[in-house]
Order: structure tokens, then sequence, then C-alpha cells
């Protein structure tokens, strides 16, 4: 949902900006530009496209200042006009923007009004000429005095030629980070853009502003202009897991990745082991997320429910405004989210805060801003996921969701130690499982060679293993543009076996669990309209190692995240990059 970067020091800024929004490209790719400083002057390189063909277009340039954006239009489509970095009427103050200014049309309409001439549709524009409008001389002063006009959320970059010392940015509800190297420092939206220059880092808070020189960094706080002191952190990932590393798309490296997710997500389990003492008392639980990782709230409630405790699992788009009104300080929410930044997720936390309830976590992205507003945070430690559809985080949160559900049981005494330690001793034998599926990949690759062309796919499976089918469908909508049908197995004869006729794909689900014998006749009902059945288990088309059935969600999906992996690049798409997509949501 659009990266903002910045750069100042002693190296070519153009070409470390383009470098870093390559990095920053799976937040949107339908535009993107970058603006530097020269002789005293803002140049600028933008336009439609990825960010690559921008670069190729773009004139090569020698400054030590500038800025730079990858688009995921939301207000005026992907156009020159449209891609940032815009500027005021005298092409001075240069800026980038990633949130939604929500009140931008009055505000636009105001300085049209007073003279000001707009280039492009965005909501963005009002910013530089906000500041070209506040102007008496002092840069920061005017940047903050736009900023504080603005409504909505924003991370924003700004630089004036006539202080070519210093980028000014500010943040409110859209994430930004600053990047500390030696007389040099970068701005990001996320940590992958800076792997490569530094591990050291600021996280910006909420209505932080920060003035940016090559050999200091200045925060102060947007409404009283005080200074405060951020905390540099160091980051734990590898700059190797942010590259593809001789893969061809960072989708299958990432799937490559899911049996270390699996692990990694395990370290987190002594300190889920302490969440859940906290909250178990809680009556109500809820688990809230979007898109894949809802899936993974969704395999957290059948866990609880099979050991005999209520839950539920709503999507945040929902959830903020209709379950919300059913909490209450004896609620506990539980939101997953790969980024931490999902603007839905975050927005249904924070009403369901308001009403008393107690907040956990199950994020990726350390320091983002659903863990600084819960009341723990369970990590998944996946690394940096940078394909848009999501897999190996999905695996992170399919683990932490299942300890989780493990320990709360336990504390109310629906499960014994010995059962929990049984669990986690097959937990820790998935990684090597899900080698065995990945060594698969050209039997997978050949049934995804029977099926690319097909225009529907059905897919099926019961309690646990629905939302693997319902993930299974998304990512296949995702990558491969294609209608796909996700159905709880039972529910099939009530509409959709309608759709059945000869060809029809349906990729089936069949753990090895006391549901088979009902799941086989599903499987058979299809068969019967001559569907073709792909067949999920330990001796089907698919195939599967033996596992307990309360983690096979973590394996069975494996083999559909390959699948849907091979149907997308056999249909020519790129399966990193999805049309109409971005990886983190921040907008409504
Ligand atoms: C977008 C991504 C999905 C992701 C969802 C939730 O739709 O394309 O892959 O599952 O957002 O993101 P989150 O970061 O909250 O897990």
């Amino acid at each position: 949902m659009c990266g903002i970067a910045g750069y100042i020091g002693n190296r070519n800024a153009p070409e470390i900006l383009f470098d870093m929004l390559r990095r920053l490209e799976y937040r949107g790719y339908d535009s993107a530009g970058i603006a530097y400083l020269s002789k005293g002057k803002v140049v600028i390189s933008k336009g439609k496209g990825r960010v690559d063909e921008v670069r190729r277009n773009s004139k090569n340039g020698d400054s030590s200042i500038g800025i730079a954006h990858t688009r995921w239009a939301t207000h005026g489509g992907p156009s020159h006009e449209n891609s940032h970095p815009h500027t005021d009427c005298n092409f001075r103050f240069t800026i980038v923007h990633n949130g939604i200014i929500e009140n931008y049309k009055d505000l636009k309409q105001e300085l049209v009004s007073e003279g000001h001439r707009f280039s492009s549709e965005t909501d963005t524009e009002v910013i530089p000429h906000l500041i070209e409008k506040f102007y008496s001389g002092n840069f920061e002063k005017a940047f903050v005095e736009s900023v504080k006009k603005l409504r909505g959320s924003f991370a924003v970059a700004a630089i004036d030629p006539e202080e070519p010392e210093k980028i000014l940015v500010a943040r409110k509800e859209s994430p930004l980070i600053i990047g500390i190297g030696k007389n040099e420092n970068f701005i990001a939206s996320d940590t992958p853009a800076i792997l490569p220059e530094t591990k050291k880092i600021i996280i910006l808070d909420d209505f932080d502003y920060g003035i940016i020189g090559k050999d200091d960094v200045v925060i102060k706080d947007l409404q009283t202009g005080d200074r405060i002191k951020r905390e540099i952190q160091t980051i734990d990932w590898d700059i190797k897991q942010a590259e593809k590393e001789g893969y061809e798309h960072f989708m299958l490296k990432e799937i490559y990745e899911e049996p270390d997710a699996v692990k990694n997500a395990l370290k987190g389990s002594n300190e889920i082991r302490e969440i859940a003492k906290r909250i178990s008392k809680y009556q109500k639980v809820y688990f809230v997320a979007c898109g894949t990782a809802s899936y993974a709230g969704m395999v957290g409630k059948y866990i609880l429910e099979r050991f005999g405790i209520s839950s539920e699992a709503v999507v945040a788009s929902e959830f903020r405004y209709s379950t919300v009104n059913a909490i209450d300080n004896n609620s506990v929410i539980i939101a997953v989210s790969q980024s931490g930044e999902t603007a839905d997720t975050i927005a249904s936390v924070k009403e369901a805060k308001k009403r008393g309830a107690h907040i956990i976590s199950v994020v990726n992205v350390v320091g983002s801003s659903l863990t600084r507003i819960s009341d723990g945070n369970i990590y998944t430690y996946s690394g940096p996921e940078i394909a848009v559809a999501s897999t190996k985080a999905y695996i992170g949160q399919l683990v932490s969701v299942t300890l989780i559900a493990l320990f709360i049981a336990l504390e109310r005494g629906k499960i014994t130690g010995d059962y929990v330690n049984e669990i986690l001793h097959d937990l820790n034998g998935i990684p090597e499982k899900i080698g065995h599926i990945l060594k698969n990949e050209n039997e997978i690759r050949k049934i995804a060679e029977k099926l690319f062309k097909k225009d529907i796919f059905f897919y099926i499976g019961r309690r646990l293993n629905y939302p693997t089918v319902l993930e299974g469908a998304l990512k296949i909508k995702e990558i491969s543009y294609v209608h796909a049908e996700a159905y709880p197995a039972g529910e099939m004869k009530h509409g959709p076996l309608a759709l059945l006729e000869e060809g029809v794909p349906v990729i089936a689900i069949l753990p090895n669990d006391d549901l088979a014998e009902k799941m086989e006749s599903n499987i058979q009902e299809a068969k019967a309209r001559n569907a073709t059945v792909i067949l999920v288990s330990e001796t089907g088309d698919l195939k599967v190692p033996p596992v307990d059935p309360l983690l096979s969600p973590i394996l069975y999906i494996v083999p559909l995240h390959l699948l849907a992996y091979h149907i997308s690049v056999l249909r020519g798409i790129d399966p990193d990059k999805p049309r109409n997509l971005a990886k983190s949501v921040t907008v409504e």
C-alpha cells in the first residue's frame, strides 16, 4: 500500500533510492518515482509502471539527498501525473506520501481558491501546496503546520532545495522507520528497504516528526514541538532473507522457507505459555484478522472448540463494525497479522480496547503498529515476507495460534500436560514433513500443468481444514486470477454441487481423521458429477505425510501453496506482484 524511501549522505542518492524502491515494491507497483536535489533545484523522475521501468527512463543524476515512492493507487488511477513525488506550484517543496488524506477535498478547494495550481488527482498533492502556503522562511515550521492540517493517515517525507541538508518526515497511522548509517541516514516504510544498508533503526510513533540530516536525526512531537527520544533498535533479519537467492520468485523461495517458519514460530513457545496464563481467565476469545491471517485465526477457533472452549474468528472489516458491540472486559482479542499494519485489524483492536478487551497480537514484523497497541505480542519470527500473497507467514501464524489455543486449554484444565507435550513433540517433526512435500514439487507442477487452463476451481475440506481450503482458494484467486470457491465439504449439496460438471477441478482435503469417511462421501458426490477430483491425502494425488489431525492444517496447505504458485506461473502471471493487490493494506 505505497512505500516511501529517503536517503541523505555522501553517496549517490538516485541509485540508492531506486535500489530501496525495488525492495519496497511489494507495497505497490503501479507507478514509482524519485526526487533529488541537484544544483539548488529539484529533479524528479517518475511515471507509471514498475520501478525498473521508471529507473530505465530516468535521467542519471548526482545528488546526496532524495526521496522516493512506489505507488498502489487510491485517489486517481496510475499515471505520470498521479505518481509521486509531488511538488507545489513552484516545483520547490517536494514530497512523497503513504496513507490517505481524508480531508483533502476541503483542503484542495481552499488552496485552489487561493490560486494554487494542482496537476494530479491525488489526495497527496495538497501537502506540498500547504507547505508553500505556510512557508515564511522556515521549512520545518511550514511542514509542521501543514501536517497538522491533515486528517487521515500519513507517512510523509519532504525536501526543499533551499535547505538541502535535511529531509523532514512525519507519521500518523502509516509505518515509517529511519535507518541509521555512518555519515548517512535512510527513511523507509519498512525494514527490507534498508536491510543491505544498516540494521540500526528508529521506529517513529504516531504524531512524531523528524528532521533527518546526514549525521543526525532529531525527533519531535508534532503537537508540542518538544524533542523526544526514540530508542535505536537493531533488526535481526538477514539481508539474504530479503533477496531471491536464485529462486525464480519470492513466493517460491518463501514456500521453501515454510519448514523454517515452523521452527521460528516454535521459538515463541515459552512467551506464549506465559501469555496463555494471563488470558485464560477471559471467557470470550475472538480471533481477528484479514486475508490469509484470518484463516489462521479460524484454525485457532477450531482448536479451542475441539477442547471445549468457545471462540469466534471474525474478519476485521466486519468485526470493527459489528462483533465489536459484543466486546467487554471479559473478552480477549487475538489479532493475527503478518505486517502488523493492516488498517482494519488495527481499527478493530482499537475499538475492542475502548470496550475494555485485553489484546494479544500474533505478528511477524517486530515494532509494527499493532504490536504497540497490544497488551501482549506473540512473534512468529518468520523473517521478511516479500511476495504479496502470504505463505510462510501463514505457516508461522498457524503454529502460534495452535500453541496459544493449546496453552489456553491447558490453563483451563481441558487437556493434560502430557497431551501438550505430545503435540509439541509432533510440532517439532513438522519441518521435516514439510520438507517431504516440497520434494514432490515436480509432481505438484505436473498437476498444475493439467489444471492451469481451467477457469473455475472448487476446494473442499472439513473442520480444521475448512480454513485450509479457504486459504488454498484465496491463493489461486490472488495470483492466478481464476474463480475459486472454498466450501465446507458437507455444504456442497446445498447449492454448489449445481456448478459441478465434467472436468471441473475439486481439490479435496482428506486427512486421516474421524471425519475421513464423511469426506469420502463428499468426494464421491463430486466424482458422480464427473468433476476432476484432486485428492490431498496421505496417498492421494497431492501427498502429505501422516500427521496428528490437530496439526494437519500446517501440512495440508503446503501442496496448495505450491499448486497455486505453479498455476500462476503457467498462466504467465508474476505471482509476486498480482494485479490490484498490495501486501500491506493500510487503508480501510
Ligand atoms: C493483504 C495481503 C495478504 C494478507 C492480508 C493481511 O491482503 O495481500 O497476503 O494476508 O493483507 O495482511 P496482514 O499483514 O495483516 O497479515
